[in-house]
C-alpha cells in the first residue's frame, strides 16, 4: 500500500504563554512512500517523528494537510478503519494477559463479517508469533520475558491483523546493542517476507541506514532530505544532514574558496573550480583522508586507535570546528606515532562544501 502525505502539518498550542505562538511539531510534510518499502523517519529527539506517526495511524488529527493510503484519502478515518499496525515508542504489553492474549487482543473487537472464532484468532496469533519466532512463549506473561522478547510480542501484535501499513516508533529502544542489531535484521526480514509498507522511526542514523530502503531526515518538524541511505550519505543537501549521518561523524572546518582553490587555514588543500570566492564550511568524511607525507592538509597528531581492519587517526587542526578530527585509514599504513604532524591529501568526493550562513550545499 502506497502512503502519500500532502502538506501534513501539526501544530500544538504553546502552554508557555510568554513564549507565544504554536509549537509546529510537523511542518508541511510532502512525500510518498512507495508500496512495499521500508522507510526510516530519522531525526533528533523532539523533531516530530512520533507526531507524524500518530497522524498517519489516526490517533492525532492533522492541523492541515492530507494522508492517502493508495488512492483512498484516510485523513479523517478513525484508526481502526485504516488497516495500520503500530508498535509504539513505549510498546507496553498488557501485563495481566499472556503473550497469546496480548497478540489476539486487536482481533477481539472485530465486528460483523470480520468477527473471528477463538480458534481462528489463535491461528492468526500463531502465524504472527512464528514470524517473530516467539511461538514457544505464548503461555507466558510479559514479566516472564526478556526485553527483546517483549518487543517481538509487540511487533506480533501489530502484525496480527495483517496491516496494510506498519508503523514502528523506536521499536528497538529498550534493547541492548547486540539484541538491537539482531532485532533490526529481523524486522527487515519480516518486512521483506510480508512486503508490508513500513515506517520505522528512529534517531539512530546507523539503524536507519542499515535496514531501510529510503530515509527521511528531519529536524524541528521539517524534512531536510529524502533518499536512499547511501545517496543521502554521499550527497547530503545541507550541513545538518551531512552531520547527522555517519560514524564517526563528518569533520567540519572553517575554510574559504579563493581563485578556485579550497583553503583551510593557510593551505590550499583541494581544487574547487567554478566556486566563487567566499568563506565556506568544509565537511570532510573520515574516509576522505589519505596519508601522504607530501599532502597539503597538515594536522597535529593526537593518537591512533586500532579498530582491526582500520585505524582511526585522531588529530587536531586550528580550523576544525570540533575538538578533534577523526580519519579512518587502512591498518596496513604505518604511522609514525612519535611524529607531531600528520599530512593528508583529500579525496574530492568526500570533501563537501556548504554555505557559511545557511549550511546549504555548494556543489563543485
Ligand atoms: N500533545 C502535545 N502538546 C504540545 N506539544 C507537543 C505534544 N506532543 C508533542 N509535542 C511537541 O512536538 C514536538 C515533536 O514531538 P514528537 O514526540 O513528535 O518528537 P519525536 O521526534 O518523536 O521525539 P523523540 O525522539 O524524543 O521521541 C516536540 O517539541 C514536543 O514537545
Ligand atoms: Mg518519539
Amino acid at each position: 500500500m502506497k502512503v502519500l502525505l500532502e502538506n501534513l502539518t501539526k501544530k500544538f498550542p504553546n502552554r508557555n504563554k510568554k513564549a507565544g505562538g504554536d509549537v509546529v511539531a510537523v511542518d508541511h510534510f510532502c512525500f510518498e512512500i512507495p508500496d512495499g518499502e521500508l522507510v526510516g523517519l530519522l531525526g533528533p529527539s523532539g523533531c516530530g517523528k512520533s507526531t507524524a506517526l500518530f497522524m498517519i495511524c489516526g490517533l492525532q488529527k492533522p492541523t492541515e494537510g492530507k494522508i492517502f493510503f493508495g488512492e483512498q484519502e484516510v485523513t479523517n478515518l478513525p484508526p481502526e478503519e485504516r488497516g495500520v499496525g503500530v508498535v509504539f515508542q513505549n510498546y507496553a504489553l498488557y501485563p495481566h494477559l499472556t503473550v497469546l492474549q496480548n497478540i489476539t487482543f486487536p482481533l477481539e473487537n472485530l465486528k460483523g463479517e470480520e468477527k473471528l472464532t477463538k480458534e481462528q484468532m489463535k491461528e492468526k496469533a500463531y502465524e504472527a508469533a512464528k514470524l517473530v519466532q516467539i511461538e514457544e512463549l505464548m503461555e507466558r506473561k510479559p514479566s516472564e520475558l526478556s526485553g527483546g522478547q517483549q518487543q517481538r510480542v509487540a511487533i506480533a501484535r501489530a502484525l496480527v491483523k495483517r496491516p496494510k501499513v506498519l508503523l514502528l516508533d523506536e521499536p528497538l529502544s529498550n534493547l541492548d546493542a547486540r539484541l538491537r542489531l539482531q532485532t533490526r535484521e529481523e524486522i527487515r526480514r519480516i518486512q521483506q517476507e510480508t512486503k508490508i509498507t513500513t515506517i520505522f522511526v528512529t534517531h539512530d542514523q546507523e539503524e536507519a541506514m542499515s535496514i531501510t530502503d529510503r530515509i527521511v531526515v528531519m529536524e524541528a518538524g521539517r524534512v531536510h532530505q529524502i533518499g536512499k541511505p547511501q545517496d543521502v550519505y554521499d550527497d547530503p543537501v545541507d550541513l545538518f544532514v551531512a552531520k547527522f549521518l555517519g560514524t564517526p561523524p563528518i569533520n567540519v572546518f572553517d575554510g574559504k574558496v579563493q581563485s578556485g582553490k579550497l583553503c583551510v587555514g593557510e593551505e590550499a588543500v583541494l581544487d574547487a573550480p567554478g566556486v566563487a570566492d567566499q568563506d565556506v564550511t568544509v565537511g570532510i568524511r573520515p574516509e576522505g583522508f589519505v596519508l601522504d607525507p607530501n599532502g597539503a592538509f597538515t594536522c597535529q597528531l593526537s593518537r591512533v586507535e586500532v579498530m582491526g581492519r582500520d585505524v582511526s587517526v585522531v588529530s587536531t587542526h586550528e580550523k576544525c570546528q570540533g575538538k578533534t578530527i577523526r580519519s579512518i585509514i587502512q591498518a596496513e599504513n604505518a604511522i609514525d606515532l612519535s611524529a607531531k604532524e600528520i599530512r593528508f591529501t583529500l579525496k574530492k568526493a568526500k570533501v563537501l562544501l556548504f554555505q557559511k550562513d545557511t549550511g546549504e550545499r555548494i556543489r563543485y
